[in-house]
């Protein structure tokens, strides 16, 4: 089944579903999508009588709503109280100063991706990132910017092959 498929199966199964329904369908879509495309915003509109507009001001309102596809490196900056104590306000800042993007945003190449989460479950490891999945404890804003450099070299040399 397509991805739009699938969007339009959410939608089916909400019914008549009233606006009360947005954020869970928005939820449903982003698992479905991996995003919230455009398209789909506009669907959802459509479906719950709403402007497309308004479907934005309420999703742009919660972090955990994203509008692009995530990126072939996904960065994930915790911003936890643990990790935020230990300093991930200057690591999310590097992430976004190297990247020239804020979180929920990807580069318009689709190399990176950076997204902030609540709380990784590793809080003794402070300030925690991960990469791809892959955790990076005690992470500084400088191994950051070494580990982002490493990886566009290293995905220069790929392309370079
Ligand atoms: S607050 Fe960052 S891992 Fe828990």
């Amino acid at each position: 089944m397509s991805v739009q498929s699938r969007v339009d199966k959410v939608l089916e199964n909400y019914g008549l579903a009233k606006r009360d329904k947005l954020i869970p369908i928005l939820q449903d879509i982003q698992e479905e999508e991996g995003f919230i495309s455009r398209s789909s915003v506009l669907k959802v509109a459509k479906h719950l009588g709403i402007p497309a507009s308004k479907v934005y001001g309420v999703a742009t309102f919660y972090n955990q709503f994203r509008f692009e596809a995530i990126g072939t490196n996904h960065v994930m900056v915790c911003r936890g109280t643990a990790c935020h104590v230990k300093g991930s306000a200057s690591v999310l800042q590097m992430a976004e100063e190297v990247l020239g993007i804020k979180a929920g945003q990807t580069t318009r190449d689709g190399m990176f991706s950076i997204e902030t989460v609540a709380c990784m479950g590793a809080c003794g490891l402070a300030p925690v990132i991960s990469i791809n999945g892959e955790f990076h404890a005690k992470i500084t804003a400088e191994k950051l910017k070494k580990l982002i450099e490493e990886i566009r070299n290293r995905e220069k040399s790929n392309g370079a092959k």
